[in-house]
């Protein structure tokens, strides 16, 4: 006999960044007790600020009721100590692309929540298997990967590793498909998984060609967007996800498969290099002044 899954009530977000205010944006305007962790009082108070911004925005455009957009003030929080998370039955991290800073979270974040509690990560690339075994709860550690702008965006890519067990999936599942509203696909644990696996190789070829001097970044573009009817051409999109993002699931790819297709271009490394991280520090392939 199979038993209701109970969804989590009280979320965690380690990170807000683009994707851990999206993040805890949905999860609040979901009516879920969320705290947000930022590094310190001056990150917590952009955090706010950014989420606070967006859940104005969609209520000015009527996209919520003034009662939803209270109701995710009233439950959402923000902090810069991670004790703060030390009741909570979910924790989502969704800090910077890069595996020791996530393993040395994920350490620190299971020696503070209590036994249930499951520890999801956002990274886009990195094995859960990994984040799992820096744990004691390897069963309780999964992946749940939102995708950027997430309040926008409706997939969850929920991704398990060989120890993460069959009741933190449905966990999850139950949320992700459940109050968030979002549609799961899953993955196993392959660098990349479903998205990325298939979507970075194509960004990669697009970098390629600019670098050779085949086609202007504009016409790259506009020929994915007016051809193939994509929402933005490549190159956008590298500088939406991030450039520095972009490398780092690359190079987890190249680790994991050892495929040229998923080796960085010359110029994606320079461009990170350069401070050019895209949309975020205000240039990439493209200038954005907003
Ligand atoms: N937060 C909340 N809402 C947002 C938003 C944000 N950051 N950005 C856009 N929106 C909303 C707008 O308010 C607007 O809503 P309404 O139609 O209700 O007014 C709607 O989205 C459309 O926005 P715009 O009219 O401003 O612009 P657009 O039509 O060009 O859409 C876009 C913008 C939604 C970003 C669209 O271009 C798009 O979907 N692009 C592709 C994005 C994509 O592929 N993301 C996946 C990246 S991969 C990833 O994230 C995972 C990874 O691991 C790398």
């Amino acid at each position: 006999m199979s038993t209701a899954v109970e969804t989590p009530r009280k979320v965690g977000v380690v990170g807000a960044g683009q994707m851990g205010a999206g993040i805890a944006e949905v999860c609040a305007r979901a009516g879920l007790d969320v705290v947000v962790c930022e590094a310190g009082p001056e990150q917590a108070a952009a955090a706010w600020a950014r989420i606070e911004g967006s859940l104005s925005r969609a209520a000015r455009k009527g996209k919520l009721t003034s009662e939803t957009h209270q109701r995710a003030l009233d439950h959402l929080r923000v902090a810069h100590d991670l004790g703060e998370l030390a009741d909570r039955d979910l924790v989502i991290e969704a800090v910077v692309e890069d595996a020791a800073t996530k393993l040395a979270l994920m350490e620190r974040l299971d020696a503070l929540v209590g036994p249930e509690t499951v520890l999801a990560s956002n990274t886009s690339s990195i094995p859960i298997i990994d984040l799992g075994m820096a744990t004691g709860r390897p069963d309780k550690v999964v992946g749940m990967h939102f995708f950027n702008p997430v309040p926008v965006l409706p997939l969850v890519e929920v991704v398990t590793s060989l120890k993460t067990s069959e009741q933190t999936v449905e966990t999850v599942t139950a949320l992700a498909a459940g109050p968030l509203g979002k549609q799961v696909v899953k993955s196993q644990d392959r660098a990349g998984f479903i998205v990325n696996t298939l979507l970075v190789p194509y960004l990669l070829s697009a970098i390629r060609m600019l670098e050779s001097g085949f086609a202007t970044a504009e016409d790259i573009d506009a020929a994915m967007r007016l051809g193939c009817a994509h929402p933005m051409g490549p190159l956008e999109l590298a500088d939406l996800i991030g450039l520095d993002t972009t490398k780092a699931i690359a190079e987890s790819l190249y680790e994991e498969f050892k495929e040229p297709t998923y080796a960085a271009p010359a110029l994606l490394l320079r461009k990170v290099r350069a401070q050019e991280l895209g949309r975020k520090s205000g240039r990439g392939f493209f200038a954005y002044d907003d």
